[in-house]
């Protein structure tokens, strides 16, 4: 995909990929709903707080997706993917940020496809979105004690640090 010569991406491809963006924002919302309120604990009163941000976070997004798919002519899908929940608070933590590193991965394809469309305006709403995505990603990753970016997750942390830099 990073060769320059493009997926040869279709206009109705680049739709499907947006309702499957959007339903993925309505699991995260309905996740973060349950898990800011069902965390509990002092320790994890200050990832409660802030995953009561990501809820509200997720809304928008979900409207910005509808926006775009509005713009296209297209009805979004009412559905959400499959919400993934647990009792457990860390359960909950892996939960959320298993599908944070879906999401962050769809949106870098989605990023490029609407790039290669010539859809800009799409791709600069695309942008904002991922780069709170990565945010809940690091907040959710520090809470674990892991490293953000899921491709650096199975080496060692100071191995990781390394690559990074
Ligand atoms: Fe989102
Ligand atoms: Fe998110």
């Amino acid at each position: 995909m990073s060769d320059g010569k493009g997926t040869g991406v279709t206009r109705d491809q680049l739709i499907q990929g947006l309702q499957e963006d959007i339903a993925r924002e309505y699991k995260a919302i309905i996740q973060y709903i349950i898990f800011s309120q069902k965390l509990d604990g002092a320790r994890y009163m200050e990832i409660a707080r802030i995953l009561e941000g990501h809820a509200h976070e997720e809304l928008d997004h979900a409207l910005a997706i509808a926006n775009q798919l509005d713009y296209f002519g297209a009805y979004p899908v009412h559905e959400p993917k499959p919400v993934v929940v647990s009792e457990e608070n860390e359960g909950m933590l892996h939960a959320d940020l298993d599908a944070e590193d879906e999401t962050v991965r769809a949106y870098r394809e989605r990023i490029l496809q609407a790039v290669e469309l010539g859809e800009f305006a799409l791709a600069e709403v695309l942008q904002e979105i991922i780069r709170q995505e990565q945010d809940h990603q690091i907040e959710l990753a520090t809470a674990l004690g892991v490293v953000a970016d899921p491709r650096q997750r199975g080496k060692s942390q100071a191995q990781a640090q390394k690559t990074s830099s």
